[in-house]
């Protein structure tokens, strides 16, 4: 048991849920929220682990939780925000509507959770904060209308959200995971490589977080190869390639 207090955010399932009981059998208290009040209470049953559910979209409810978090829990040293939606079907053309919607969870709701923890971790010069994105935010997709954009917009706001907290000695990571079975991406149609399970994810987020202090989680180590590739190769390359291989 040590005396480190986590919260994690989109915890009732996949990626939350397995980050949650990973840092919980290390001997953290994990205060966990979602808005899925009755799978919450099931993770809850493991010790440790206590539950806050919560609408991200939300906030006032959100800022309202993480005081009682503090209040309750005496104080929170790790936030992971790993709360985010994707419909694939629904990304395929361009609607607004679920564009909408994906921004405000993926995007906004993230930004709603950061607000939330702000003050308090200014205020006590110390703390981590852990974003969960995506590698896919690095450069345009096909067929991915809203989630690639929302992770854009998330990428870019966590790096710049770096520099404004470390000033009073507050951590930011970001945390790109490559394919990992969960039910967000049990709607893919596609055969997923690389693809690992939610306990492998929290495993590494884990080590990276904990032992490693990196900024950027990014895993596995094949997906962080493709991805840092991507990154530099210039526009002609990337679009051919794309076109290829995944705009089939
Ligand atoms: N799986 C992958 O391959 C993969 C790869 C890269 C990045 N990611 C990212 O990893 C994160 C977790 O995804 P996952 O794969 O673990 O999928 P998941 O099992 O569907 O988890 C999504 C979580 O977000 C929560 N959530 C959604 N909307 C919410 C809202 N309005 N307020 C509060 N919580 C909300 C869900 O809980 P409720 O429905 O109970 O609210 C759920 O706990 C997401 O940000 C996703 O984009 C996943």
């Amino acid at each position: 048991m040590n005396d480190k207090v986590l919260w994690v955010t989109g915890a009732s399932s996949g990626i939350g849920a397995a980050v949650a009981k990973k840092f919980a059998k290390e001997g953290w208290k994990v205060a966990i929220s979602a808005r899925r009040i009755e799978l919450l209470n099931v993770i809850a049953e493991d010790d440790n682990i206590y539950s806050y559910p919560l609408d991200v979209t939300n906030a006032i409810q959100l800022k309202e939780t993480f005081n009682k978090i503090v209040n309750d829990l005496g104080k929170v040293d790790l936030c992971i925000l790993s709360s985010g939606t994707y419909e694939r079907k629904s990304e395929k053309e361009i609607d607004t509507n679920n564009i909408k919607n994906v921004i405000e969870v993926n995007f906004l709701g993230v930004i709603n959770s950061v607000a939330a923890v702000e003050s308090y971790f200014k205020n006590k010069k110390n703390g981590h904060i852990a974003i969960v994105s995506s590698p896919v935010g690095y450069r345009g997709l096909p067929k991915s209308s809203g989630y690639t954009p929302s992770k854009a917009a998330l990428n870019n706001f966590t790096q710049g959200i770096y520099f404004d907290f470390i000033k009073f000695n507050v951590r930011v990571s970001l945390i790109c995971p490559g394919f990992i079975k969960t039910a967000l991406t049990d709607k893919n149609e596609f055969k997923m490589p690389f693809l690992k399970s939610p306990e492998y994810a929290a495993d590494k987020i884990y080590d990276g977080l904990v032992r490693k202090k990196s900024f950027e989680i990014i895993f596995p180590i094949q997906i962080a190869i493709i991805y840092k590739i991507f990154q530099i190769l210039p526009n002609k390359i990337y679009n051919y390639l794309i076109s290829k291989f995944v705009n089939r």
